[in-house]
């Protein structure tokens, strides 16, 4: 018998994986029709396959019974969102030559191969306990649970015999993300829970991306495109500050807000921030030159040979582009601020500049994103609003995505490169942690991680809305993390 709801969400899973693991060369000895058995097997090449929908599976439903006895009704399923964003992070496992996996690209972060059992488990793990189902391996359950944010001094320093195989955590990993999906198909995951672990692996597609842009080029052999290098914004921006008149700004989202938020952008409040003038553009690599050239240490992402300077580039490097923004740490941009005689914004600083309008001023509404109420990647007309939601591997010039200038003409406040600013990442009047992941955000609240807002080129789309707050330690070097000054009125 044709069970349309089974084909469907087989179909879903295994789109999944032959998207990301060159099906065309894998392609197993399992036809379409053992697709699901192909769904538990353990090589890797049965993932690739594909049923079509029209495809009359008798046979794979005596195989797959016990997986669809758990089906969902026509109305619920496995969201396409957390399916894109699996997409999303087996696309960055897939550019990885298989002796990458346990190195540890960053001091401050596990090896590799914990990210490959984290991202399964972290579902699974809020899955398994909502709808209190068995474990099946508690032991991995609980290694890769959670990451780690040591504070200095504190690195790790286990050997990579202290991981388990790699073969092991694919397994493992392969179980999990079914059982996972298994749950998300009954309809019985609260909808929070799903949109936590959506979130949490968009989160990791950025975040894994970072790690592995410290990955020597050879070691991503699989490189997705080479750099298309931007030249097309013109001449070198020109340095220009805007003033922002004194005004209310919003901070947070309400409880009564449709869509999902994380604990920590709860609740809404306003805040009156006096006038100021802001940079119009994010600090570049040619501002960053003169600090250098006065002593400073150079940021991470430069390279040095033979006098000339280089930026290295997710897959390879170039002579440092000058229009770039400048991505360093926190402590990098406050010395650079302080060297200008300026400082970084505040949070509210920057929601002004981001989101106010001088229509705001006199009653009206503050906006959604800077250059309007809809999220879109082209203003009407055909201008880029930013570089985000995994549009590029690297930046491109400060002033290239004209279409996307804020109401007072700040360019780049969403995309290209998250913005450090000077608040202490601390919860707003009203905060309350989700009781199924306390540590979300709590764990942070110690004075010693900043507020960064905005996005990069690597941030995807959902998190690129008003309330959403990123945080990292003022020392941390390797994220994308770009800056501009604020100088009092
Ligand atoms: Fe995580």
């Amino acid at each position: 018998m044709r069970h349309p709801r089974f084909v469907s969400f087989a179909e879903q899973i295994c789109h999944m994986q032959c998207a990301t693991r060159e099906n065309a060369s894998r392609r197993g000895p399992f036809g379409q029709k053992t697709c699901l058995i192909a769904a538990y097997g353990d090589a890797r090449s049965v993932w690739c396959c594909q049923i079509p929908a029209d495809t009359a599976c008798e046979g794979n439903l005596a195989v797959g019974q016990r997986f669809s006895l758990q089906m969902p009704s026509a109305s619920v399923g496995v969201s396409s969102a957390w399916l894109a964003g699996c997409e999303q992070s087996d696309a960055l496992f897939a550019l990885l030559a298989p002796s990458t996996f346990y190195v540890r690209p960053i001091p401050e972060r596990h090896r590799i191969i914990f990210y490959l059992g984290h991202l399964e488990a972290f579902d699974w793990n809020q899955v398994r306990e909502a709808l209190q189902l068995p474990a099946f391996d508690a032991e991995l359950d609980h290694l890769f649970s959670f990451g780690i944010d040591p504070a200095q001094g504190l690195l790790p320093s286990e050997p990579p015999e202290a991981w388990p195989r790699r073969e092991q955590v694919e397994a493992y990993a392969r179980r999990a993300r079914l059982a996972a999906a298994e749950a998300f198909a009954s309809g019985h995951v609260p909808e929070v829970i799903q949109q936590v672990c959506i979130e949490h692996r968009l989160e990791h597609a950025e975040t894994f991306a970072y790690m592995l842009h410290n990955l020597a080029p050879e070691l991503k052999p699989k490189a997705a495109a080479p750099l298309q290098t931007d030249d097309s914004a013109g001449p070198a921006p020109r340095h220009e500050t805007v003033l922002i008149p004194a005004g209310w700004a919003t901070l947070g989202r309400s409880q009564s807000s449709p869509g999902f938020g994380w604990d920590n952008e709860y609740d809404e409040h306003s805040v009156l921030v006096p006038a100021f003038r802001i940079d119009r553009f994010k600090v570049t690599n040619r501002d960053y030159l003169e600090f250098v050239a006065a002593g400073a240490a150079p940021p991470h992402f430069w390279l040095e040979q033979n006098g000339r300077w280089y930026w290295r580039t997710m897959f390879g490097r170039v002579p440092l582009p000058l229009d770039w923004p400048v991505y360093v740490s926190h402590d990098q941009a406050e010395s650079f601020a302080a060297w200008k005689q300026a400082s970084l914004p505040t949070e509210a600083q920057f929601h002004r500049a981001a989101y106010g309008t001088p229509e705001a001023d006199e009653g009206g509404a503050e906006r959604a994103f800077p250059w309007g109420n809809e999220f879109t990647s082209h203003d009407e007309q055909g201008r880029s609003t930013g570089n985000f939601d995994f549009a590029a591997w690297d930046p491109v010039p400060v002033h290239a995505t004209p279409g996307g200038d804020s109401a007072f003409g700040v360019s780049q406040l969403v995309g290209n490169g998250w913005e450090w600013t000077a608040t202490r990442f601390a919860p707003f009047p009203g905060f309350g942690p989700f009781s199924f992941y306390p540590g979300y955000s709590a764990n942070f609240f110690d004075d010693s991680h900043f507020v960064l807002k905005g996005g990069s080129a690597r941030t995807a789309a959902p998190l690129l809305r008003r309330s959403f707050r990123n945080w990292f330690r003022p020392s941390y070097p390797y994220l994308y993390g770009a800056f501009r000054c604020v100088y009092p009125d």
